[in-house]
């Protein structure tokens, strides 16, 4: 029998897919849990739509955004456990990711992480690198704005250099100087936990991205809501500026 798996991959899957988790905290607070137990259900739930979509979809592109410049601001015991998290987290994986064709990409200022994290980063990501089945990119203090200041002052360099023309500065030569230079647009954006907000993420690569919002909260995101978003995706008609086919036939 034919899966609802079966007919969303059948049917030609989007290129790129990026998701903001957010609701970590409130999963855990209706569980009278500690925000750690929510964070490490998180990391559970990244874990298992991994898997999933690496093995079984064989999307491109996945993108979760797992930590902003904004969230330096939380209490430093709640910003030292997701960074002892994330820590933990990659350095277990990597055997995986290198097993399952998973490329591992990292936007964001990884310098400004913590160093022990910072080095596991650079390592998992050149121990990855030759995964060619999943490109796995996680945004970790990670700002869109940022993103965009920091390939600004690129081209204020090149240009003062000399290397590049003002003629020159198009689309392009922006897109090609951020954090996600090789890596298409997303074609689809979800954000859990019921807040519609971009919350600075991929402020110049969401232009033409198909926004979904799930009230569910984080850890409580599965395999089988990603599928079923995935179908409504697919049911969506972009125009991309254009008229679509009512307005041409
Ligand atoms: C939002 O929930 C979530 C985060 C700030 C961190 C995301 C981190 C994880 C899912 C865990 C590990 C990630 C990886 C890649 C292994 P929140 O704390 O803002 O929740 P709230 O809005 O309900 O308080």
């Amino acid at each position: 029998m034919r899966t609802l798996v079966d007919r969303v991959v059948e049917a030609g899957l989007p290129g790129h897919v990026a998701i903001i988790m957010d609701g970590n905290g409130r999963w855990a607070a209706a569980r009278d849990l500690p925000r750690s137990a929510g964070h490490r259900a998180g990391a559970e739930a990244v874990e298992r739509l991994v898997r999933f979509v690496g093995r079984r979809l064989g999307l491109r592109y996945l993108t979760l955004f797992a930590f902003s410049t904004e969230n330096w601001t939380r209490p430093p015991a709640e910003v030292e456990d997701l960074m002892a998290l994330l820590q933990h987290f990659i350095d277990e994986k990597v055997g995986e990711f290198i097993d399952g064709g998973i490329r591992l990409r990292v936007i964001g200022d990884v310098e400004g992480l913590p160093a022990e994290l910072a080095a596991t980063v650079r390592d998992a990501v050149r121990r990855t690198e030759a995964g060619e089945k999943l490109n796995l990119t996680v945004a970790l203090n990670y700002g869109g704005r940022q993103d965009i200041v920091r390939a600004c002052g690129e081209i204020a360099k090149s240009l003062a250099a000399g290397d590049l023309d003002p003629s020159a500065i198009d689309e392009a030569a922006i897109a090609e100087r951020l954090h996600t230079a090789r890596i298409p647009d997303p074609d689809l954006i979800i954000r859990t936990s019921g807040e519609t907000r971009l919350s600075n993420f991929f402020l110049w690569q969401a232009a033409y991205a198909e926004l979904h919002f799930t009230k569910t909260y984080w850890p409580g995101f599965t395999p089988a809501e990603f599928v079923r978003i995935l179908d409504a995706f697919q049911k969506r008609e972009r125009r991309y500026g254009g008229l679509g086919m009512e307005g041409v036939v």
